[in-house]
């Protein structure tokens, strides 16, 4: 396998232009999934292992996480992976130019369950609206949580993009491996019996 190492993988904010250039990272035209909050990297190991002729783009804030991401990317020569650490709810909707991703995964975005708090969400409206504007024609949304109120709001906040269409969460016709997902806290959730609400769309 290509030797891919830590300071390929990990990208900095900065080296990237505005709007940001993806496809310049990867060098080549395979199509790019973007991954918010990729945590520890399960999911993103995983499908970039299973599907060479396609990009993965992990964002995660803590920087734990992302440094351990990372690495772990350039332990297996991953070279169609690349992790960075921002907020990736304003790259998403300042930096990201129109129609660049061909998927679009959350996957247990922290729910912040105080009503307060719920400003801080990664689905809101707003967030929405960049998600239509960055993703390309038939392009996969997939949203997944153990969170039942947050779960209602995402799908508030979708419906109401009439550029979406609910479609099957775990179709490989629509670029899923199977039926799992795989991320950290799905693995853990599942195993302790709790429920995980699921959501795919597709832009159209
Ligand atoms: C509950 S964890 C889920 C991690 C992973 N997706 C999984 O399912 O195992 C949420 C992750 O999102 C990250 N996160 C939260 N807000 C973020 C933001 N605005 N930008 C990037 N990452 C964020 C957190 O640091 C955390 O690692």
């Amino acid at each position: 396998m290509a030797h891919a190492d830590f300071d390929t993988i990990a990208v900095e904010l900065s080296s990237l232009g505005e709007p940001a250039d993806l496809r310049a990272l990867f060098g080549n035209d395979n199509p790019i999934e973007l991954e918010i909050g990729c945590g520890k990297g399960g999911f993103l190991l995983r499908m970039a292992k299973a599907c060479p002729d396609r990009n993965f783009f992990g964002i995660e804030w803590a920087n734990q996480f992302y440094k351990f991401a990372a690495d772990r990317m350039a332990r297996w020569g991953m070279t169609n992976v690349r992790i960075m650490r921002t907020d990736a709810k304003h790259f998403v909707i300042h930096r990201l130019p129109p129609a660049c991703l061909s998927a679009l995964h959350v996957y247990h975005p922290d729910p912040w369950p105080k009503k307060r708090h719920h400003k801080r969400r990664m689905v809101t409206p707003d967030f929405m609206e960049a998600a239509v504007r960055v993703l390309s024609s038939g392009a996969r949304l997939a949203i997944q949580t153990d969170h039942a109120e947050y779960f209602e709001q995402i799908k508030t906040v979708t419906a109401a993009r009439p550029e979406l269409e609910q479609i099957p969460f775990d179709d490989p016709s629509f670029g899923t491996l199977d039926e799992r997902t795989e991320t950290n806290f799905e693995v853990k959730y599942m195993r302790e019996g709790r429920p995980i609400h699921r959501l795919a769309l597709r832009r159209l």
